[in-house]
């Protein structure tokens, strides 16, 4: 461990001088005033003063640089049977262009530009685009309702929304239009202009005044120049779930964020300029923002778009296909598409098929990985399995095994250690460190490292309350875990009501908003149970009001129906019941761990502030009848 070791002291014991020191891998325009500002901490400022442009550092540069016919970006579909590849100079080339689009169209710096896409090129060359001019993007992940994305149009604002006619989910057509059209006619802002790219599967039907073809639009358009930002500037938004329906827009900064992500592409996953690395995420969350899109362009790298899923384009040996035929040395994705593979394919004949000669290593994260998970994946692929962890506020991950400074031995069930930077503690209930071993509110020391959320949109109260109110100098990352004798992290779950399903981060209180806005509720409340496969999925338990006009079982479809319309379909809500009433303590808050308990077959302490103990009993034989705890 001495390597990391002495790595991660430095991180922390001359803080400013390592990021400093990281920084130089960046061109910068103007050189920072000052590494770290915390005059106004929790507010802190890295690289004040300092002045530059993340697409310049992501594109131009290379090209500059002799890197022009490296490739840049590969774009794999195998749900349109398309494959192309695009080298620095011609990604630079598309995106300049597509920024002179959006200059015409009167964007100007620090304007919101919303993007909802599927995983297509020209989402990533949105998101450059944007920065390029020094527009603020936010991405919307396409598995969202239109209410959703109602929601984050009224938040962020957006002069202008770029969207494709559809998506393509294995093999259904998902039109996007028609949810875009519905979302801006829900929002009270309105976007000036929709650029829409129509794609031959599904043709989006066109508003003349507002919407605008993204070919016709561009053709018209020329190359136009990177602008200077400040380091402390908005890069981009990107929206995730708190505990309430109203999302947390997490604001990101243009130079912290440029220097973590090109240090942590070397020093975490190994991968030097020219390299291949794949993360198969969407655009839409975090992963697609730091590891499909920014990082491994700002390394210099070869990042991958890959359009399907691990299974069923067409089958479980698709991502093995993938690593092979594009020489992928390093992919990242979550646990839970793992065991979907697994699930299919458990002797792993497919990996026998390809040529993974060239791959080097394994990154999981999203959510917790089951040991049994790692497992099978290092036995099968023969490489490090590296689970890390991280959230959409860090941007980057809090805790890793550091494949570019050492790599420490695996043990599964964590994610090793924490990354240089990050100051990691585990506090009791009342702010004391727990003993290594005990579980703890996992918290980080303050200042947190470059990279990391700059404040939430338009709430600096929120981001107070949510991260900074609990203990006095440090950020509480809502997970709760220990830590070993030998410093592993293991990160155990949420001590919130977020859910992790299928590695997308929901909140049950947005689905149990959704489930009280129906006429027949009285009251209900959302859990997230045991699923082998997607780690966790929601269930509804829901009390009716008196003498209401419907059977239950119509009453659970329409619920259903109503969080798929107002939530979306990534919520994969499912599940639900009818019972009498719920378990609450005297003071009237419903128990909502002790029913997941029961739920995932657990054993249970009898909360000593129960109402009424029976109630367990209900439902229990209640969540028995919908099928659980499950079998597995
Ligand atoms: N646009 C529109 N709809 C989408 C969508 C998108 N971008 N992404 C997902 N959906 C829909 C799916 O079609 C599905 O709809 P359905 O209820 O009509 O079947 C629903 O949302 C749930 O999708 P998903 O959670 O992906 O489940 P799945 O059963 O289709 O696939 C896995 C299961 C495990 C294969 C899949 O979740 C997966 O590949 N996960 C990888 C994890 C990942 O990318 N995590 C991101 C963070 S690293
Ligand atoms: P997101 O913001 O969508 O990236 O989700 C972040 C949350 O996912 C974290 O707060 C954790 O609860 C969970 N998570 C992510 N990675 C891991 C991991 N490697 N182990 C355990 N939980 C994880």
């Amino acid at each position: 461990m001495q390597k990391y070791l002495s790595v991660y002291r430095e991180s922390i014991e001359n803080k400013e001088q390592f990021w400093s020191k990281a920084a130089e891998a960046i061109d910068w325009s103007k050189p920072w005033n000052k590494v770290l500002n915390q005059s106004n901490s929790p507010f802190n400022l890295w690289f004040e003063g300092g002045r530059l442009n993340t697409c310049y550092n992501a594109l131009d540069r290379h090209v500059k640089n002799g890197l022009g016919e490296t490739t840049a970006l590969i774009y794999d579909s195998p749900v349109t049977n398309t494959k192309k590849s695009y080298t620095y100079s011609k990604l630079t080339n598309k995106v300049s262009v597509l920024a002179g689009t959006l200059k015409d169209l009167g964007i100007e710096k620090g304007d919101r530009v919303i993007i909802y896409m599927p995983m297509i090129p020209e989402a990533i060359m949105s998101m450059l685009a944007c920065a390029r001019i020094g527009a603020i993007h936010s991405v919307v992940f396409g598995g969202f309702a239109a209410k959703e994305l109602a929601t984050r149009i009224d938040d962020a604002q957006p002069k202008l929304i770029i969207s494709a006619s559809c998506g393509i989910e294995i093999s259904k057509v998902i039109e996007y239009k028609p949810l875009l059209d519905k979302a801006i006619e829900i929002a009270e802002h309105k976007p000036q202009n929709c650029l829409i790219l129509q794609r031959p599967q599904a043709r989006a039907e066109m508003m003349s005044e507002r919407d605008l073809d993204w070919t016709e639009t561009i053709s018209n358009s020329t190359e136009t120049a990177c602008v200077d930002v400040e380091a402390t500037d908005p890069l981009y938004i990107l929206y995730t779930s708190g505990t309430t329906g109203k999302p947390k827009g997490v604001v990101r900064d243009n130079g912290g964020h440029a220097v973590a992500l090109k240090w942590s592409m070397e020093n975490i996953y190994n991968i030097k300029p020219g390299e291949v690395f794949w993360a198969a995420s969407d655009v839409g969350w975090v992963v697609g923002h730091s590891y499909i899109c920014y990082g491994p362009l700002l390394n210099g790298s070869t990042t991958l778009v890959y359009e399907g899923k691990p299974i069923g384009t067409p089958d479980a040996g698709a991502f093995w296909r993938v690593i092979s035929e594009h020489k992928v040395k390093s992919m990242f994705t979550a646990p839970t598409a793992f065991r979907a593979i697994r699930k299919q394919d458990q002797d792993g004949e497919f990996i026998k098929k390809y040529d993974l000669s060239h791959f080097e290593s394994l990154f999981l994260a999203g959510e917790r990985c089951d040991p049994d998970t790692l497992q099978w994946a290092e036995e099968k692929l023969q490489v490090p399995v590296i689970d890390h962890w991280w959230q959409t506020e860090t941007g980057w991950a809090i805790a890793a095994n550091c494949l570019g400074i050492e790599k420490l031995p695996v043990k599964s069930g964590s994610p090793t250690v924490a990354v240089p930077g990050y100051s990691v503690d585990f506090l009791d209930g009342k702010g004391n460190p727990v003993e290594s071993g005990q579980m703890g509110n996992i918290v980080v020391k303050l200042p947190l490292p470059p990279g990391t959320l700059k404040t939430l949109w338009n709430d600096d109260e929120r981001l107070i309350k949510s991260y900074f109110s609990t203990f006095d100098g440090y950020y509480l990352t809502g997970d709760a875990g220990y830590r070993d004798e030998d410093g592993y992290i293991y990160v155990m779950g949420r001590t919130d009501d977020v859910i992790n399903v299928a590695g997308h981060r929901l909140s049950t209180g947005a689905m149990e908003e959704v489930l009280s806005s129906h006429p027949a509720v009285a009251e209900c409340a959302v859990i997230g149970a045991k699923c082998e496969l997607k780690g966790q999925l929601p269930i509804g338990l829901i009390v009716t009001k008196d003498k209401v006009d419907i059977s239950n079982e119509q009453l659970v479809s329409e619920l259903i129906a109503l969080v798929r319309k107002d939530i979306g379909p990534v919520a994969a809500f499912k599940n639900a019941c009818v019972v009498k009433r719920l378990p609450k303590t005297r003071s009237g808050k419903i128990l909502r761990s002790t029913i997941r308990s029961i739920a995932d077959g657990e054993n249970y302490n009898m909360p000593a502030t129960i109402d009424d103990p029976l109630i367990l009993d209900e439902i229990s034989v209640d969540l028995q009848i919908i099928g659980y705890p499950t079998d597995s």
